[in-house]
């Protein structure tokens, strides 16, 4: 499946760097909600769901892991390494998040607040979700 990246531009060189991310400008959502997982082990594995509405961008803002996307045909893996870079999940994307390295800080930005309700933690439901909503074109 086709994978949208985002290459934020850093400022700065001499004395470290900034990133600047803002809604609607540098991504294409609103952002409503941030969060961040950090104290990783090398074995954990997170995501393990897909989303019925929410869009995200994942940004390793310090370390690296691999990121599966799996948009119920088609699966793709990438590295995420780069604190600049974001990877952009639609909704209807099945993510699994592993091997992150010694002290890796996973960044999120969310389009909506949290909503268990929208959720899907059954892979066999979500098979089900995009094949019963017309997902053909394997985007
Ligand atoms: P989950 O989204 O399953 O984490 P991951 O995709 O990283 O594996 O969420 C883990 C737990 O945290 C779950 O009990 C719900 C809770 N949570 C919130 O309360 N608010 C949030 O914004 C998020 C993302 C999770």
């Amino acid at each position: 499946m086709n994978v949208i990246r985002y290459s934020f531009k850093p400022h700065g060189c001499n004395q470290g760097k900034l990133v600047a991310i803002e809604e609607l400008k540098d991504i294409p959502f609103p952002i409503r909600r941030v969060y961040y997982t950090y104290d990783l082990k090398p074995e954990d594995t997170r995501g393990h769901h897909a989303h019925k509405t929410l869009q995200q961008i994942l940004i390793c803002i310090n370390g690296r892991c691999r990121l599966k996307l799996d948009n119920g045909k088609e699966v793709t893996t990438v590295m995420l390494d780069k604190p600049n870079e974001g990877i952009y999940i639609p909704n209807t994307v099945w993510r699994e998040i592993d091997d992150f390295s010694p002290g890796a800080v996973l960044l999120i930005l969310a389009s909506e607040l949290y909503d268990e309700a929208d959720y899907i933690r059954d892979y066999s439901e979500f098979l089900r979700f995009v094949n019963g909503n017309g997902e053909s074109d394997g985007q």
